[in-house]
């Protein structure tokens, strides 16, 4: 059994270098008469062969037999095209027979182009970073009823929220259940340990800090969450006319870029120091204790930012890691923090407005305020995931455009 020593594996460089000698990869050219031609490793188009023995059209799934005993040396006999048809044909090694639509294969083509072109179309649009000093340029705001009603609005809405993190919703009903109607116009609501949604109202005896009217510092939700919610959604129901309750906003993964360019080392350190963020306690009958291990910056398989866990508060002061880790991490979390400060941007949500922000990337704040017996600051949030934020935003542009893929 392997068992992944976790030191080692904090150890690990970021840029992993790829295997030396490589098998080599065996090309079927495919020629296209309407463009470059192109090229598929055959062990792919064995893999994905579109006949009823390999494919189930009703699922859009592949079916397993192939692997029960895969022949990754399988080879290409004969392959041929119909021009008019658009169909490419092969006849494998092993008997097998295959057609490929060119629509299809088109639509797969490993050109780089074709790759970006699918990443940034179907998969997620390409996120635009921005510094505090480009938010009014970045800005998007969208009125509440149209994204109720129109669903190219919602697209758009959901889209810049990929895009730049960040987009405002006006006139927002001063209701209890706006919230809810935008999730359930998305998909769902994520519950957490706060319950579906939750009230930001100053509290004595608050159970968790944001329920205090203290300023608070520039963090992500729920940190100590491996599921992480993705998107957070503020409905300010009731503004604090003092002049404190003024929103603060970064764009963490610009903060994050910005450390890798200027200062290597300490962007790796807080790539690679894993930190241990908790949530103890209890809301109504609910008693939890939560904790998630995971550094600050978190980087994908290709080595761009996917996560940013940041909270004062909610940081463990368990610190499992070596002691030599722990000043370097320091030093390196308080560059992060003040530079988070410098490229923020502050402004004040009226009644009716719904703030609404990628919890992964941007880290968010608010100054301190007062409130008197006839003003009381009331927000209510909630939250919904990326999963099912990207998945609407599909099957939408799907709607938009059906000829497409
Ligand atoms: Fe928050
Ligand atoms: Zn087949």
């Amino acid at each position: 059994m392997f068992q992944a020593d976790r030191r080692d594996v904090a150890c690990l460089p970021i840029n992993l270098a790829p295997p030396k000698e490589q098998a080599p990869s065996r090309l079927v050219r495919v020629p296209d008469p309407d463009r470059q031609d192109m090229q598929f490793p055959d062990i792919w188009l064995r893999d994905n062969c579109r006949c009823e023995e390999c494919y189930l059209p009703q699922t859009l799934s592949r079916l397993p037999q192939l692997w029960n005993n895969l022949d990754t040396n399988v080879r290409v006999l004969r392959q041929s095209v119909d021009v008019d048809q658009e169909v490419f044909f092969i006849e494998w090694s092993d008997g097998h027979a295959s057609q490929y639509p060119f629509s299809w294969l088109r639509e797969r083509d490993f050109s780089p182009e074709n790759r970006e072109r699918y990443l940034s179309d179907s998969y997620r649009p390409e996120k635009k970073l921005w510094s505090g000093r480009d938010f009014e340029r970045i800005r998007k705001v969208f009125y509440y009823e149209e994204l109720i009603t129109c669903d190219s609005k919602l697209q758009e809405w959901l889209h810049n929220l990929a895009v730049y993190g960040v987009a405002l919703i006006k006139e927002a009903p001063i209701e209890m259940d706006v919230l809810r109607k935008l999730s359930n116009r998305i998909g769902f609501m994520r519950r957490t340990t706060y319950g579906d949604e939750f009230s930001v109202r100053a509290q004595p005896g608050a159970s968790n800090y944001a329920y205090l009217a203290a300023p608070l510092p520039l963090h992500t939700d729920m940190p100590y969450f491996e599921y992480l919610p993705g998107v957070t959604m503020l409905h300010t129901l009731e503004q604090s006319e003092s002049p404190g309750g003024v929103n603060l906003l970064t764009d963490a993964f610009f903060v994050a870029e910005l450390m890798r360019e200027r200062y290597p080392e300490q962007f790796r350190v807080l790539c690679q120091t894993p930190v241990d963020w908790a949530d103890i306690g209890s809301d109504g009958d609910l008693k939890f204790h939560n904790i998630w291990r995971a550094p600050v910056i978190n980087l994908d398989a290709e080595g761009r930012c996917v996560r940013i866990n940041h909270s004062i508060p909610q940081r463990d002061s368990h610190f499992s890691v070596p002691l030599e880790q722990v000043r370097p991490w320091y030093e390196a979390m308080a560059r992060f923090v003040g530079m988070a400060q410098e490229h923020s941007c502050g402004f004040k949500t009226t009644p009716g407005d719904v703030l609404t922000f990628d919890n992964l990337r941007l880290v968010h704040g608010r100054t301190g305020y007062d409130d008197t017996d006839r003003n009381v600051r009331h927000i209510l949030g909630a939250f919904v995931d990326w999963d099912i934020v990207y998945s609407r935003l599909r099957v939408l542009r799907h709607a938009a455009s059906p000829g497409g893929p």
